[in-house]
Parts: C-alpha cells; sequence; structure tokens
C-alpha cells in the first residue's frame, strides 16, 4: 500500500482533537455516556418532517431537489430575515443574512473569508472544541479570554485589546455556553458590543442553544444589540435536527459577502431540500409546536442530574447551573486530573469530556463536561452516583 503521509497538508499536523473524536465516537456497551452535545431524538418533528419532505419531492422537486443560490433560496432567506424580526426584534436586509449548511460550516466560512495565518481570534477560556479546532485548522492563534460565573469577562478582554492585541474577531457563546452552560448577563452584552465598537473589532456570536432557554425567557442578542459589529451565527442543529446540517449568519453586509464568497469555494450552497424543510416547518409553526416539549424535557433531565449531582459528589466538587441547553460544567478539587480519571470512570460505567480540549491555553486540567440531552433521569442517576463514587476514590488517598 503507498504512503500517502508526504501528501498531506501541514494543516493536517496542527490540527489536533484526534482524542476527542475518539470520545465523542461512542462509549462502551453498559457505559452511561455523558459525552456528546446532541440533541435528544425524542425532540425531532419525525411526522412534519415525513409529511413535509413527501410533499416537497412530490410537488417541488424542480427547488427542492436542485441546487440554490450561493447565500440560499430566496423564499428561505426571506422566511429566515421574517423570524429574525420576530424573535430578536431586528430585520436585516437580504445582504445581511446568509443561508449556511450548519455552525460548523459557518466557522470553516469565516476562517476561509477572514484568516490568514498567524491571525489572533479572542475566545473564551474554555470554549466550543469545533470552534478552535477550526480555527487552529485555519492557523490562527486563539487568545483564551477569561470567563467567571457569568461568562466572559468582558474587562479581561477590553485590558487585551488595550495591550495591543488585534483579533480578527472574538468568538462568544452568550447563552448555555458549551461547555460551561453558562450565559452572559445583559450589561455585559451591551458592554461587549461597546468595547468592539470602539475597538473597530467584529463578533461572532454563537446562538446555538439560544432557543432552548429552559424557562423559554432569553435576553436580547449581541447581533440586535449591534448590527453593525456583530455577525450571528445560528443552527437549526438543536432546535429541528442535525441531519438537515442547515444554520444561518446574520451580519453586517460586507462580511456576508466575504461568506457568500467563501461558500462557492465549499458546497456552493446548503441543501435545497433542508431548506425548503425549514422554510416549510417554520411557516406551519412547527418551532412554536415543538420548542415547548423540547425545553421542559431538557429542563427536566437538568433538574433530574442537578439533583444526582447533589446527593453523590464529595464535598469540593462544583459545576455550574445552566439556565438552558444540554451542558454542566464540573470543576473537580485542585489536584484531581479529569483526563487521567477517564479510564476510571469508564471502567465504573459513566463517561465524560474532559476539560483541556475546550481551552486554548493550558488550563483546565481538574474540569469536566457533561451533556444531560440523551440519557434518562433515571440514568443521569445511575451516572452520577458512578461519576461520585470515581471522584470520591481518587480524593480518598489524598485524604488519607
Ligand atoms: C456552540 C456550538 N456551535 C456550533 C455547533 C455546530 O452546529 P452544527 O450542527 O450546526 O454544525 C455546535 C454543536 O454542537 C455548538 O455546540
Amino acid at each position: 500500500m503507498p504512503d500517502f503521509s508526504a501528501a498531506f497538508a501541514r494543516r493536517t499536523r496542527l490540527r489536533g482533537g484526534d482524542e476527542l473524536t475518539t470520545i465523542l465516537a461512542g462509549s462502551p456497551p453498559g457505559v452511561l455516556s455523558m459525552t456528546g452535545g446532541f440533541p435528544n431524538p425524542a425532540t425531532f418533528p419525525t411526522d412534519e418532517v415525513d409529511a413535509i419532505s413527501a410533499r416537497l419531492v412530490r410537488e417541488d422537486a424542480a427547488v427542492a431537489l436542485q441546487y440554490t443560490p450561493c447565500a440560499g433560496l430566496a423564499s428561505v432567506r426571506e422566511y429566515l430575515i421574517e423570524r429574525q424580526a420576530a424573535l430578536q426584534g431586528r430585520r436585516p436586509e437580504v445582504a445581511e443574512l446568509i443561508v449556511t449548511s450548519g455552525g460548523m460550516e459557518c466557522l470553516a466560512l469565516l476562517c476561509q473569508a477572514l484568516i490568514d495565518p498567524g491571525d489572533a481570534v479572542a475566545v473564551e477560556e474554555p470554549t466550543y472544541l469545533g470552534a478552535l479546532m477550526a480555527f487552529g485548522g485555519a492557523e490562527a492563534r486563539a487568545a483564551p479570554i477569561g470567563t467567571d460565573a457569568d461568562g466572559l469577562r468582558v474587562d479581561a478582554l477590553a485590558e487585551r485589546l488595550e495591550a495591543g492585541l488585534r483579533p480578527k474577531f472574538v468568538y462568544v457563546i452568550p447563552e448555555y455556553q458549551n461547555p460551561t452552560g453558562r450565559t452572559l448577563p445583559l450589561d455585559r452584552r451591551r458592554a461587549l458590543v461597546e468595547l468592539c465598537r470602539r475597538h473597530g473589532v467584529l463578533i461572532v456570536e454563537d446562538v446555538a442553544y439560544r432557543e432552548l432557554a429552559f424557562d423559554g425567557a432569553s435576553l436580547r442578542t449581541l447581533w440586535s444589540l449591534g448590527p453593525d459589529v456583530v455577525l450571528q451565527m445560528g443552527t437549526f442543529s438543536k432546535t429541528f435536527f442535525p441531519g438537515v446540517r442547515l444554520g444561518w449568519a446574520a451580519g453586517p453586509a460586507d462580511v456576508v459577502a466575504e461568506l457568500v464568497a467563501a461558500k462557492q469555494n465549499t458546497d456552493q450552497c446548503a441543501g435545497a431540500l433542508g431548506q425548503r424543510l425549514v422554510e416549510e416547518y417554520g411557516h406551519a409553526g412547527g418551532f412554536e409546536r415543538h420548542l415547548p416539549a423540547a425545553r421542559a424535557l431538557y429542563a427536566s433531565h437538568w433538574a433530574a442530574l442537578s439533583a444526582a449531582l447533589e446527593r453523590h459528589m464529595p464535598q469540593g466538587v462544583t459545576w455550574t447551573e445552566p439556565t438552558g441547553g444540554f451542558l454542566t460544567w464540573v470543576t473537580l478539587p485542585d489536584g484531581l486530573d479529569a483526563m487521567a480519571l477517564r479510564p476510571a470512570a469508564l471502567d465504573a460505567g459513566v463517561a465524560y469530556v474532559p476539560g483541556p480540549p475546550f481551552h486554548a491555553g493550558d488550563g483546565g486540567a481538574a474540569t469536566l463536561r457533561l451533556s444531560f440531552s440523551h440519557l434518562t433521569p433515571a440514568e443521569l442517576e445511575a451516572a452520577a452516583e458512578r461519576l461520585g463514587s470515581v471522584v470520591g476514590a481518587a480524593l480518598a488517598p489524598a485524604e488519607a
């Protein structure tokens, strides 16, 4: 067999993250997995998707099975524009909105359009691993900015900008952040927009989990506060289903135009069938009908996990209290290493994602991410009990 490794691009060696691909690929039988941030299949609106797809194929094949314009079908963009207006109180112009093949594709487009090797991108520390991998693959330097219980520390970003950091953009996940589950309060949102406007720095706002507030309430988006300095990227993966591979970006027209140009070099257009599905499902009130049940499901899962963590975690272990989404972030007592504990956890029948890969810097050894989207409340109880005993056993020698 020929060895092609000499043909692989330099950036394939920069990528990292293979360990995580393995972790997310699945867990051995019998292991209760809290790894992947996947939506619960019980939230997939299968009957509607079945009926709408059949109708589209029967009645609209010339559009739904065809290529589309690069920025998306006109009717779909119009639907998404109205949706932004209804949900966020601002109506983007046609030139301010592009249909993407999901959030990850939007990150890839941003990298193509904005990043030259060596450019800086400011990120929350910790942040979404997929974003760090995309930025790393584009040979960007991720500049970690500190966070606290309220998410991004805007004062820390201000210090870095004043000290000369010139990022191509600041990447932020304001709601139920991946991996921490935290939400950026309104005063920080205003301060962030104001700061970035003053420095002429683009904000990339990732709203992947925004519509999954447990109580349905939400704060103003960064994009609605500062459409001149914010590019918002959204996805239908968590509110419809990931298999549709569909999302949007709304932001300054010149940035959106560059994303459209970049898309000509990737898939040229998001799949027409998925675009039409979202449009028809949306017009038929699907999101309004189904999202309350999805929010209630995730809220009940969090209630179960939260109570179980209280019951089973040893003293000194802390975790975040998300008000939406799928994720909580656990901090172990100093000296424990979540990566090193992973084999013992798997042996005990529980899986999590250790914290370090979510960090652009070196931190996070004592942290880990738990997803509560998938397991049932009874399984979450058992998973927390198993995790509690693994952490307890690791603490025992230190305490002896
Ligand atoms: C914060 C965040 N952004 C983007 C994505 C990617 O979404 P998509 O499925 O649309 O590529 C995810 C997926 O988990 C995510 O957690």
